[in-house]
């Protein structure tokens, strides 16, 4: 069994003050993007008494095939839930989204492996248990059982799908830059952001789905820049410059460190990413909104 995983960008991203648990109350709009890394699923019935047991490759050498695998987390824990210590998985991976890249490489692999084992084991488990799996496995694996516009709240994995943006299109900046996620939260902390007022003031999401891309652009908020910025100087950097490059907002996606610009005509990005390319020699990649599943 083949499927693809698209990446994800938070469109907007606010981020209140920390709960006990460490973790921080979200309010974000998500939505998938035409970037996919595809995995391959082949279950082997052990004779009785095997363990379960879950093999990863992966065509990208960075890529850990370990237990420490999102993918490999994922497929354990539908086996286990469906007490199947006698199946064997082999799964392959075929990596395009960057990972530390804030676009939920890592939790669309999740979340289509929780899908794909499910389906491959015939289980017909409604969709409230494997959201419950999702939001055990990280905090943005929920959203991809959704897609491919939703709010998220409370972690991230309290999933509502609204409206899908009106532009079409995108192009997703990718500078070599990784940006680990907790490290950009501690930051959040230690320069002391976060307002819970952000939180529960909800757009109209409706009003805001129906704008062009420049109006749109100039309602989003990412919370997390600041403290990313404060962490790399770098992105900061080509964060301006990419705005004055293509005369656009450009927000960052996540905890980075990748920014993107919208577009309401495919054409308008693919001319966006050449010139990010000649101007500023950084990969950029044009890629549609709410794509169909790939
Ligand atoms: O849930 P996930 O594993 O994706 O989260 C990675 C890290 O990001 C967490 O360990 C935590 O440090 C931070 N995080 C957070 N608040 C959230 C989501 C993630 O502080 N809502």
């Amino acid at each position: 069994m083949r499927v693809s995983a698209p990446a994800k960008i938070n469109l907007h991203l606010r981020v209140g003050r920390p709960t006990p648990d460490g973790f921080h109350p979200l309010l974000s709009w998500m939505a998938t993007v035409g970037l996919f890394d595809t995995l391959s699923f082949q279950a082997i019935e052990g004779s009785a008494g095997d363990t379960a047991e879950v093999s990863l490759a992966c065509d990208d050498p960075a890529v850990p095939c370990d237990g420490s695998n999102l993918v490999v987390r994922a497929a354990e824990a539908v086996l286990r839930e469906a007490g199947r210590a006698d199946t064997r998985l082999a799964v392959s991976l075929a990596k395009r989204i960057p990972m530390g890249a804030g676009l939920g490489g890592g939790s669309s692999d999740a979340a289509a492996t929780v899908r794909a084992v499910a389906r491959l084991l015939g289980l017909d488990w409604p969709p409230e248990k494997l959201a419950r799996i999702a939001a055990i496995l990280g905090s943005d694996v929920a959203f991809f059982l959704h897609g491919p516009s939703s709010q998220c709240t409370g972690r991230g994995e309290v999933v509502v799908p609204i409206a899908r943006p009106k532009p079409t299109s995108a192009v997703l900046i990718l500078p070599a830059i990784h940006m680990a996620t907790p490290a950009v939260y501690r930051q959040f902390d230690r320069m002391g952001l976060g307002s819970d007022a952000a939180l529960h003031r909800l757009p109209d999401w409706a009003a805001w789905a129906a704008l062009g891309a420049e109006a749109l652009a100039g309602e989003l908020v990412n919370d997390l820049e600041a403290p990313a910025f404060a962490l790399s100087a770098d992105l900061r950097d080509l964060h301006g410059r990419a705005a004055r490059v293509l005369r656009r907002t450009v927000r960052m996606s996540g905890s980075g460190s990748s920014l993107f610009a919208l577009y309401d005509a495919a054409g308008d990005a693919d001319d966006a990413a050449a010139r990010v390319g000649r101007d500023l020699g950084l990969q950029a990649l044009p890629v549609a909104l709410c794509p169909p599943q790939g």
